[in-house]
């Protein structure tokens, strides 16, 4: 009997839609971070042009997802959680981060189960960031 089963190996990036939603995941996360107040704290600790963050976030998330690594070609020997370490990200600024994210997840063309699972990762992620102290150094 001649099968024909198609193996779909696709990457979490592909399966998210590609680097044009991940773009627009980023796009609402630092928008709602501009516009909500709940996220006053986060937004303060950030540079005034945000427009190097959208790049690099986006960057980041492509690679981390398995698509196209040219930030970290960018950004060599750099890890994403060191780059926090220096950072005074507490259990607030972290919260913050995260609901912004699953709503900029939740509003992307994302299927639910796998937007949530993203979402847990890099809660998970956030969470690391906020219980490392600030080295102060
Ligand atoms: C825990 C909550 C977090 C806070 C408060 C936070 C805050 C920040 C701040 C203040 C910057 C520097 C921005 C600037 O210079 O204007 C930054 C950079 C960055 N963050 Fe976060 N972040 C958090 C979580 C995360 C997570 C979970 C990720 C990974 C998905 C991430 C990815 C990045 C990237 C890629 C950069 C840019 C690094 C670069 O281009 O050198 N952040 N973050």
């Amino acid at each position: 009997m001649a099968t024909s089963v198609i193996e779909q190996k696709q990457t979490p990036f592909e399966m998210v839609g590609g680097a044009a939603v991940v773009r627009q995941v980023v796009e609402r996360f630092y928008a709602l971070m501009e516009s909500d107040a709940a996220y006053a704290a986060l937004r303060m600790l950030h540079a005034e042009d945000l427009a190097p963050m959208r790049a690099s976030l986006a960057g980041f998330l492509n690679a981390w997802l398995g698509g196209p690594r040219d930030w970290f070609a960018e950004h060599p020997g750099v890890c994403v959680m060191s780059a926090h370490a220096k950072m005074p990200i507490d259990q607030e600024t972290a919260d913050q981060w995260i609901d912004a994210m699953r709503r900029a997840v939740a509003e992307a063309p994302i299927n639910p189960g796998l937007g949530a699972r993203m979402v847990e990762a890099l809660s998970g992620m956030a969470q690391a960031m906020a219980g490392r102290p600030a080295s102060g150094g």
